[in-house]
Parts: C-alpha cells; sequence; structure tokens
C-alpha cells in the first residue's frame, strides 16, 4: 500500500498509541524464595513450561543473596535473570517487581513472630505499587490455620492472607498438606536405627510431594487471563493421592528399601526433641494437631482439581530416593 506523503502518516502516527496500547505486554513472572524447596521447584517447572510453550517469557528468580553459591544453578536457566531481593527491602522488591505480570510468593517460617508477616506484607504490598496481575501464594495446610492458632507460622499465615484478600491483588492462595520431602528427617534414623519416629498414634496425613505443588501454582500462572478467573480469590487445600499413617509409610520403606523399617511410638515432645534437638513448642504443637486426627482428610476442591490432580505417591518419592535411606548419594 502507497501513502501520500502529508495526508495517512499523521493519522497512522495518531492510531499508534493506541494500537500499542492493545499489544499484549510480555509476560514477566517473579518468583521468590527460588533458593528454597518450593520457591526451586515452581522455578524449576516454569522454565520447563516456557520451554514446552517455546514462549518468550522472562523469569526473574528472586533470592535474598547468593551467599555459598546457592542461586548459581539458577544462572544457567533459559529465560531466568536472578534479581537479589530481600523481602525487607521494600526497594529491592519494587525493582525487581517493575513491569512483572505474575508472582508466585513463598517465605520461609521465621523464628521471631510477626517476621514472616512482615516480609510477606512487604511483597504483597510491592506487586500491588507495581501493577502485578496476579499472584499465587503458598500457604500452609487447613488444619494450623486461625488467629489463635496454636502454631505461630499458622497465625501468620492467618494474617497474610486477609492483608492479601484486603489488597485488591488478584490472587489464588494454596494450602499444601505435609510435604513427602519432610521425610527426609527418617534418614538418619533408618540408616542408624532401621526405625522411623512416630508421635500421631497412626493418625493419617494427606502427604503432598513439593513438585505437585510447583505444578499446581505453574498452571495457575500460566494459565489464560479468563480461563484464570474461576480461581481468582480462592484458596484450595492441596494433598497428595493418598492418606497415610506412619505404619503405612514404614511398610512402603520396608518394600522399597528391602529391609524391615519399624516404627517407634513417642509424645509430640520427645518427637520434636529427638528429631530437632530440642523439645520445639511449635513443633510438638503441630504435631499435636495431626495426631489429634484433623490431618486425615484429602482434598476434594473441585477447583483445584480442575487445576491439578496431584499424583506422586510417598512410593515413587521413596523409589526415586532410595540411595538416600540406603546412606548414599546427598539430596539435591
Ligand atoms: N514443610 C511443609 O511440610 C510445609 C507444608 C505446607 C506449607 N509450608 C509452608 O511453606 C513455606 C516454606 O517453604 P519451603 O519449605 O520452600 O521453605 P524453605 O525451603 O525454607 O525456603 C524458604 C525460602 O524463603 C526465603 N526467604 C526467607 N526469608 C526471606 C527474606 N527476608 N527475603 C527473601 N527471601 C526469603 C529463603 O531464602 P534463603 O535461602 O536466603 O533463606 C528460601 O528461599 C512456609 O511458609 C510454610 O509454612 C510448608
Amino acid at each position: 500500500m502507497f501513502l501520500k506523503r502529508g495526508s495517512s502518516f499523521p493519522i497512522l502516527l495518531s492510531l499508534l498509541p493506541l494500537a500499542m496500547s492493545f499489544t499484549p505486554s510480555k509476560r514477566i513472572f517473579a518468583i521468590t524464595g527460588c533458593t528454597g524447596r518450593t520457591g526451586g521447584e515452581v522455578l524449576k517447572e516454569l522454565v520447563k513450561q516456557r520451554q514446552l510453550a517455546n514462549a518468550d517469557w522472562e523469569i526473574r528468580a528472586l533470592v535474598r543473596n547468593r551467599r555459598g553459591h546457592r542461586a548459581d544453578w539458577m544462572d544457567q536457566l533459559p529465560g531466568v535473570k536472578v534479581v537479589l531481593a530481600d523481602m525487607k527491602d521494600r526497594k529491592a522488591l519494587r525493582d525487581a517487581l517493575r513491569g512483572c505480570t505474575e508472582a508466585f510468593l513463598v517465605c520461609g517460617n521465621t523464628a521471631k513472630e510477626g517476621e514472616q508477616t512482615a516480609n510477606e506484607e512487604n511483597f504483597i504490598e510491592c506487586a500491588k505499587e507495581e501493577g502485578v496481575k496476579y499472584l499465587v501464594k503458598a500457604g500452609t495446610a487447613d488444619p494450623i490455620y486461625g488467629t489463635d492458632a496454636p502454631v505461630a507460622y499458622g497465625r501468620e499465615h492467618t494474617h497474610i492472607e486477609g492483608f492479601l484478600r484486603s489488597s485488591g491483588v488478584p490472587f489464588t492462595v494454596l494450602h499444601p498438606c505435609f510435604y513427602m520431602q519432610n521425610h527426609l528427617i527418617d534418614i538418619s534414623t533408618i540408616t542408624k536405627e532401621r526405625c522411623i519416629y512416630d508421635c500421631t498414634r497412626a493418625s493419617k496425613a494427606g502427604w503432598i510431594d513439593i513438585r505437585d505443588v510447583a505444578e499446581c501454582a505453574v498452571r495457575l500462572l500460566i494459565m489464560p487471563e479468563e480461563e484464570r478467573q474461576q480461581h481468582v480469590g480462592a484458596t484450595y487445600e492441596i494433598t497428595g493421592p493418598e492418606l497415610l499413617d506412619f505404619q503405612l509409610i514404614a511398610k512402603v520403606y520396608s518394600e522399597v528399601l528391602d529391609t524391615p523399617i519399624s516404627v517407634r511410638d513417642m509424645t509430640p515432645r520427645e518427637w520434636a526433641h529427638a528429631h530437632f534437638g530440642n523439645p520445639d513448642a511449635a513443633v510438638a504443637d503441630m504435631m499435636q494437631i495431626w495426631r489429634d486426627g484433623h490431618f486425615a482428610t484429602m482434598t476434594t476442591d473441585e477447583g483445584l482439581l480442575k487445576v491439578l490432580q496431584p499424583h506422586r505417591t510417598f512410593r515413587q518419592w521413596v523409589q526415586e530416593n532410595a540411595g538416600l535411606y540406603k546412606g548414599g548419594g546427598k539430596h539435591e
């Protein structure tokens, strides 16, 4: 098409800003806690999906520092930029979130009550200020919630989620049950004593593999906006595909490791002391809730199950990590 000088050009130029406003912006994802277990798996899953979709997404891996080379593996991932952002530092957070379209929020529990709340609320506020369009937050297991919950981090998550709800940032919260990866603490008792410690009096729980949590979070993050609408504002409990007590767990260990593994009973305080070297009140309180049978539910949340049917079993997890329980290798 030929344009007559002095006629169509100005009209086209005047339409340019309008056309630009309809151009879909590049997707930029911010993932927190990448040096940790949940954020690390979310990062890996998002990179995998980026490759499968052949997309040009920018992925910002937020880490608070690079001490001990913990972030080096992220440098090699396609599309990933490692960004230093301590959640206490609002300026760093705002810089890290500038231009981001979607974000994943997870923060480790802290010994000092209120610190996790302050960190996550900082992140939510900065996400709002930078116009992030959608956020997925990792919460904790359903039975631990409440402003008067006996476990401090249960109270913190309750406050943070209230804050998120009133922030106006579109979100979905995931409430994962116990991570299967927590069973790494059994390595020591299995290799030394051929047993696992139990203080739950055979109460069951819906252990979930962190990779299922990550898969769910990433599906939500990359979902087309119209489809995602049905999940905005939702809180989903996410459990694994089966309910297990410690007797069943010991049976799986025995079969996969091909050696008898027994169960040693103790009280929640003794359990916390045996595993963590002190009768940590938070751990003991959490184990008491479990002992009282409150974790014996599997998610039936239709909204969650539309996103993902958690599928990784405990048996699979032990099979994949059998070398560790036989005294060899190092968990990545
Ligand atoms: N364990 C379970 O069974 C379970 C189940 C359900 C939910 N949860 C929830 O999951 C969360 C913990 O996740 P996780 O197991 O992945 O923890 P994790 O492995 O301990 O990782 C925590 C991450 O948070 C980062 N972090 C902490 N403070 C920070 C700060 N001020 N600024 C920036 N980053 C900071 C850590 O960075 P550094 O590496 O620098 O410390 C790390 O990357 C908790 O909120 C917990 O309630 C846990």
